[in-house]
């Protein structure tokens, strides 16, 4: 009895006062900030909010190099950045991974501002002889899942010896039916919803690519952009 009593203002009681307060500040929302950016010309405000910090991508960018240098031990892959989003999660990526590898990357023009034009044109830049070759292909978010589609395909008329796609963000939500049994991302850094996100790569007209985290976009009234 003395001993559980012993437990309880030993140990567990500490622990209660000392998560509590680590609860409440982890639900804090964080703050929000405005911008006002340049598109086509006109002044436009936006408001941004962090939803992923650049400790906790940072970490991920970890596991998955570990992860993936482990599974790719002796065979020496191409990691193929998707141009431009995933390049600074791409050039993090590659450093955490111990192996050698092969680095090269990939354009690909289908967006223009935040929406889709529903086209997704060509492939262009690939150096590499992917012929029998291991590509580990690297995005910074599968939306749709159009552009990742229409990648597989493309990489698959080279006859690699096998594609594994990566990919900092993924909107389950927003992956088209179409895609469902095609598009499979075999390593997600971490899911999001259907909200507009900038950041660590991820831009808006070509802004916020520089930023260390991810952040939600909104316009000055709420809506999503
Ligand atoms: P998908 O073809 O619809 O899957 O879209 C892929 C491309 O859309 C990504 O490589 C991004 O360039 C762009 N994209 C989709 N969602 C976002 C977002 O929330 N922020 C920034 N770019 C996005």
């Amino acid at each position: 009895m003395r001993r559980v009593a012993g437990l309880v203002t030993g140990f567990l009681l500490p622990m209660l006062a000392f998560s509590e307060p680590l609860a409440k500040k982890e639900k804090k929302a964080e703050p929000m900030e405005t911008h006002v950016v340049t598109i086509k010309g006109k002044p436009v405000t936006f408001t941004m909010q962090q939803v992923i910090s650049a400790e906790k991508i940072q970490e991920r960018v970890k596991e998955l190099g570990k992860t993936l240098s482990e599974k790719f031990t002796g065979k020496q892959p191409v990691v193929i950045g998707v141009l431009s989003g995933s390049s600074i999660f791409h050039s993090d990526l590659v450093r955490a991974m111990n192996i050698p590898v092969e680095v090269d990357f990939v354009r690909v023009s289908s967006y223009h501002g935040t929406e889709s034009s529903g086209k997704v044109k060509s492939a262009l830049g690939v150096k590499s002889d992917l012929k029998g070759r291991h590509i580990i292909m690297v995005e910074d978010i599968v939306d749709t899942g159009r552009t990742m589609d229409f990648l597989i395909t493309h990489f698959k008329t080279y006859q690699p010896a096998s594609i594994t796609i990566v990919s900092l963000l993924t909107k389950p939500t927003k992956l088209l039916p179409e895609y469902k049994n095609t598009v499979f991302v075999d390593y997600i850094g971490f899911k999001i919803p259907p909200d507009f996100v900038v950041g660590f790569g991820l831009d808006l007209d070509g802004y916020f690519r520089n930023l260390p985290d991810i952040k939600i976009v909104k316009t000055i009234d709420g809506k999503s952009v």
